[in-house]
């Protein structure tokens, strides 16, 4: 089956940007110019997407704003000739099908991808989490997913190694065999498991390509860790069930852009690559330095 959808889910509370997102979602925070979700949905694009679905919740409306025309804004370009901007404004959701679901209550990743099923619609599908962005020029990081789910028609995480002292911060994974180079077939994986308990020091990074019965499982979960139903118990009971799933040890530049260190890095990170303004910032950064040294 090609899978044609993803479901971003942006529709948390983002407490660790408060206050900034008291009143705006942390998937809008700008990089340079554009929302840092725009970047999530080019990797979409890249990786041959055709729909992506947005989880969000109803009290940031901004990213349905972002996404629906703005005919007065679009006149007064025309009429002031600034094409480059016009052109700005209508390449905002071009290529792909964008549709919203609203999750009512931040109640855990497992019940944000449920409110989707409906539009998922039998097909198995990707999912991007809203805070994860990944850089990877030459191979976008869904892409790399998405190849393995081809090739062998299973489920399938995105990992990258993290220090063993941050493993309670993530979905850590088991590892039964290596199937070739940074592919792995898993025999376990546990949410935010302390030091000790974790089978390994690989983390779940927000990327997943799911079979359609994950939402069978989703059904029959039970409150997990945060009192919130969590992703990772489903995928544990899938396994239990003989379900197979597989690991990509993701080659990318990840950044944990709701966390305020995640999001400067990402800032400084793509401005620097930008043509208009890339030179001029590393020229920024380096007197910055030299001065406060
Ligand atoms: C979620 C998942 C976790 C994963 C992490 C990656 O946790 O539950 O398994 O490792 O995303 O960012 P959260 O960061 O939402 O607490």
């Amino acid at each position: 089956m090609k899978i044609k959808k993803v479901i971003i889910t942006a529709g948390g509370l983002g407490t660790r940007f408060l206050p900034f997102t008291k009143s705006v979602a942390k998937e809008m925070l700008p990089i340079v110019d554009r929302p840092n979700l725009e970047y999530l949905i080019d990797e979409c694009k890249k990786s041959g997407i055709e729909e992506v679905i947005l989880i969000v919740n109803n009290k940031k409306p901004e990213i349905e704003k972002y996404y629906s025309k703005d005919e007065e804004l679009t006149e007064t370009l025309k009429k002031e000739n600034k094409l480059t901007e016009l052109k700005a404004i209508d390449s905002i959701g071009s290529g792909v099908k964008i549709s919203f679901v609203y999750q009512e209550k931040p109640i855990g990743l497992a019940n944000a991808l449920y409110v989707a099923k409906n539009e998922i619609a039998g097909e198995d599908f990707a999912v991007i989490l809203g805070d994860d962005l990944m850089y990877n020029q030459d191979y976008p990081c869904l892409k790399q997913l998405l190849d393995i789910y081809n090739q062998y028609d299973c489920n399938v995480v995105a990992v990258q190694e993290v220090d063993k002292s941050e493993v309670s911060k993530y979905g850590i994974i088991g590892v039964e065999k290596e199937v070739n180079a940074d592919v792995f077939q898993l025999n376990d994986l546990i949410e935010k498991p302390e030091i000790e308990k974790a089978p390994s020091n690989y983390a779940i990074i927000g990327r997943y390509v799911f079979k359609n019965n994950i939402f069978d499982y989703i059904e029959k979960l039970k409150i997990g860790k945060n009192n919130e139903f969590q992703l990772t118990d489903a995928l544990k009971n899938m396994l239990v069930d003989n379900n197979k799933i597989f690991a990509k040890n993701l080659q990318g530049i990840r950044f944990d852009t709701g966390s305020k260190l995640g999001y400067a890095e990402a800032f400084i990170f793509y401005s620097c690559l930008r043509d208009d303004i890339g030179e001029n910032v590393k020229k920024f950064i380096k007197k910055y330095i030299d001065k406060n040294n």
